[in-house]
């Protein structure tokens, strides 16, 4: 393969393929809603949510990652009913667990604020669960200090307190150098993303209509892949994984059960790439 492939296909066959040319490094993708939830396309039957988990697994290299974003905004409430698509992402956490076999080293809070005003009859969806799965073997390396923020004040020097670890011992305070940025914890902030803007000139020109923040896709694969590494993203959508991938010079491969995505991507990827072999 060279540094990128995208095809038209459903999920499934696009995860057999990555599984065939020897699996992927990291599964970084965003599935459609539960069946209900949206209007823009068909979502996922739970079968498909369950066949997605054991291609998943099968897909991945041993001790890979696999970052899933999923969540089931209710529109509208119906009547005699709660919020039963809200449960989506831990029916679908515990059945890739539980009967797929992956493990699930946490979970990622990613929010993109939608408008102060916005959802009147409920609370306004700020956040969504990304899930955070690995194929069992030997844990393929994190890269969690890439995803350090900047702090808006420096910590000078020799502040650093007692650290307890969590088996109970403690390494004891120290000088340090003037810190000027901090670890990134569970919860990844997204802030000015909500309504069209990811973020990202290019994916904003796709105009799907329902994307991630480049951010988003970026901090994973800087965090959970590496340079040269197979990122694979099953719902491609607008693009988005796909350029992350690029910027970090890792090879892409992904599907797209509509075509009018899959030209759009490709079209994109041909150019982008370019650009990036350029500036190396
Ligand atoms: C939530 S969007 C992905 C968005 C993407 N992460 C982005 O940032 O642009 C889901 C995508 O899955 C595609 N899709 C729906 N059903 C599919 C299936 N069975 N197999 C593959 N792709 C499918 C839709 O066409 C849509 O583009």
């Amino acid at each position: 393969m060279s540094d990128y492939a995208v095809l038209c296909a459903d999920f499934r066959e696009t995860l057999s393929r990555a599984e065939a040319m020897g699996g992927a490094d990291l599964i970084a993708t965003s599935p459609p809603y539960p069946e209900d939830a949206r209007t823009c396309y068909p979502g996922l039957t739970w079968q498909d949510y369950q066949d997605l988990g054991d291609h998943v697994f099968r897909a991945l290299k041993p001790g890979a990652h696999a970052l899933i974003n999923i969540s089931a905004p209710v529109r509208q409430l119906r009547e005699g009913h709660g919020t039963e698509r809200d449960l989506t992402p831990y029916r679908l956490l515990l059945d890739w667990a539980d009967r797929a076999g992956l493990t699930v080293p946490d979970t990622i809070a990613a929010t993109r604020r939608g408008a102060p005003f916005a959802y009147r009859g409920r609370f306004r969806n700020d956040w969504e669960p990304v899930i955070w799965f690995r194929k069992p073997g030997d844990p393929a390396p994190i890269f969690r200090d890439r995803l350090k923020r900047p702090l808006a004040k420096t910590i000078k020097a020799g502040k650093i307190r007692n650290y307890r670890h969590p088996d109970g011992s403690i390494t004891p305070a120290r000088t340090a150098k003037d810190i000027t940025h901090a670890d990134i914890g569970n919860l990844w902030e997204y802030w000015a993303v909500g309504g069209s803007q990811v973020g990202d000139s290019q994916v904003e020109a796709l105009a799907h209509p329902s994307r991630w923040p480049y951010r988003l896709a970026a901090d994973i694969v800087a965090c959970f892949s590496d340079v040269g590494d197979l990122v694979v993203d099953p719902f491609l959508g607008g693009a988005t994984t796909l350029c992350a991938a690029c910027d970090g010079e890792r090879r892409f491969f992904g599907g797209d059960i509509e075509q009018k995505w899959v030209d759009e991507s490709l079209s994109l990827a041909r150019d982008r790439y370019a650009q990036q072999r350029l500036a190396l």
